[in-house]
């Protein structure tokens, strides 16, 4: 009997730890336009708009500024990183902060229009 609820306890202490424990906490994150069409098309007119076409090209090709649309990123990888890009800028290059003149919405467009040219591009 003593034994019995003594396993009966463990086990529940075991699937309540091993509930918590898959790292969860620090999720990154996720672009809430993921897929979405007409925000990538709102995304390309606010890029255009926002004058980062004058450094990244009119398709994000690249000019002075790199490529946006392959999929060699400086230190980019996941659409947060990206959006911290454009909000943040990059210290000690002309990649300068954006969030005073985008909203984190408008910016999670542009990072939709960016995956949606790496996914044309990768198509190809
Ligand atoms: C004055 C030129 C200039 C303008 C304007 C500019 N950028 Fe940049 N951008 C750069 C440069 C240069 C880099 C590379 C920075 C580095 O070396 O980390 C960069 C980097 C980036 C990156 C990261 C690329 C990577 O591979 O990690 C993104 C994303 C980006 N820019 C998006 C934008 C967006 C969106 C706008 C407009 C809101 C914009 N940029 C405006 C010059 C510019």
């Amino acid at each position: 009997m003593q034994r019995a609820s003594f396993r009966h306890i463990t086990a529940a202490v075991l699937a309540a730890v091993f509930s918590i424990s898959p790292a969860r906490g620090e999720e990154e994150p996720k672009n809430p336009y993921a897929g979405v069409q007409a925000a990538a098309e709102e995304g390309k007119r606010l890029f255009l708009k926002t004058g980062c076409y004058a450094c990244h090209g009119h398709e994000a090709e690249g000019a002075v500024g790199p490529d946006l649309t392959d999929d060699e990123w400086i230190y980019a990888p996941t659409d947060a990183m990206i959006f911290n890009a454009i909000a943040r800028g990059r210290r000690g290059t002309v990649m300068s902060p954006f969030a005073d003149q985008l909203t984190p919405d408008e910016i999670w467009k542009i990072v939709e229009w960016l995956r949606e040219r790496n996914r044309q591009r990768n198509a190809k």
